[in-house]
């Protein structure tokens, strides 16, 4: 294939990445979208998009099966995948935070203990204020940890919050912000320098179009 792999991460962001690659010029029809395919390649046949979870877009873009991809910079701060990361895109804004019921006890013996699907955001910014915390991994619903006790706080992505506020937590402390962004593999900046600086210049145009209305 000459044309370019986009790994798309599925969930929270699909639906507003393919918004943009579609303005950006990737033909996809309704067929197209609304198939369970987990790769298609668009309407000129110069771009296959593969979907794969959010976690999985730097590993597939990494080891260059796809030449590029979008994907949070939340997900790319718990990443060790070393990509390019050429463009910001407007899209998928949100903030990592602490988060906890307001009802919730100062702890008075023994360590933090903070549950998160953050590990690495959430033990850095700990760690770099000196607090010495419990890291309890979870893979969804963390917000739970928090309202059934099983953590004495939260790290999580916040977008609306209105998960928080209908499971009666509050931000403490916004450790960053996140939004989503172009990555691409660093051999196929070099061995398609074309087709990847066409696609970052359309997407570009793109975003500063949206900026003007
Ligand atoms: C994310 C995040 C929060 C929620 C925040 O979870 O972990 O739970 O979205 O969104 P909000 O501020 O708009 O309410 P996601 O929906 O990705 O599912 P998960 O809990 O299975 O990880």
């Amino acid at each position: 294939m000459t044309g370019l792999t986009i790994a798309i991460a599925k969930g929270r962001l699909q639906a507003e990445t393919l918004n943009l690659l579609m303005r950006a010029g990737v033909g996809l029809s309704g067929e197209t979208l609304s198939s369970r395919r987990l790769a298609v390649e668009d309407d000129s046949g110069r771009y296959r998009l593969i979907f794969v979870k959010p976690a999985d877009v730097p590993v597939y873009v990494e080891h260059g099966i796809a030449d590029c991809g979008i994907v949070g910079r939340d997900v790319l701060l718990e990443s060790d995948a070393d990509l390019l990361q050429p463009l910001s895109l407007n899209i998928g804004a949100c903030r990592i935070v602490v988060a906890a019921r307001s009802d919730t006890p100062a702890r008075q013996l023994g360590m933090l203990r903070v549950a998160t699907k953050y590990p690495r955001i959430a033990a850095g910014h700990f760690g770099a204020r000196g607090i010495a915390v419990d890291l309890i991994q979870l893979s969804g619903s963390v917000e739970l940890a928090s309202v059934l006790g099983l953590a004495d706080c939260i790290v999580d992505l916040v977008e609306t919050g209105k998960t928080l506020q209908e499971n009666g937590l509050s931000i403490i402390e916004v450790i960053t912000e996140s939004s989503a962004r172009f990555v691409v593999n660093r051999a196929s900046y070099q061995l398609k320098p074309e087709a990847v600086s066409q696609l970052i210049r359309s997407l570009e145009e793109t975003i500063k179009k949206a900026n003007e209305q």
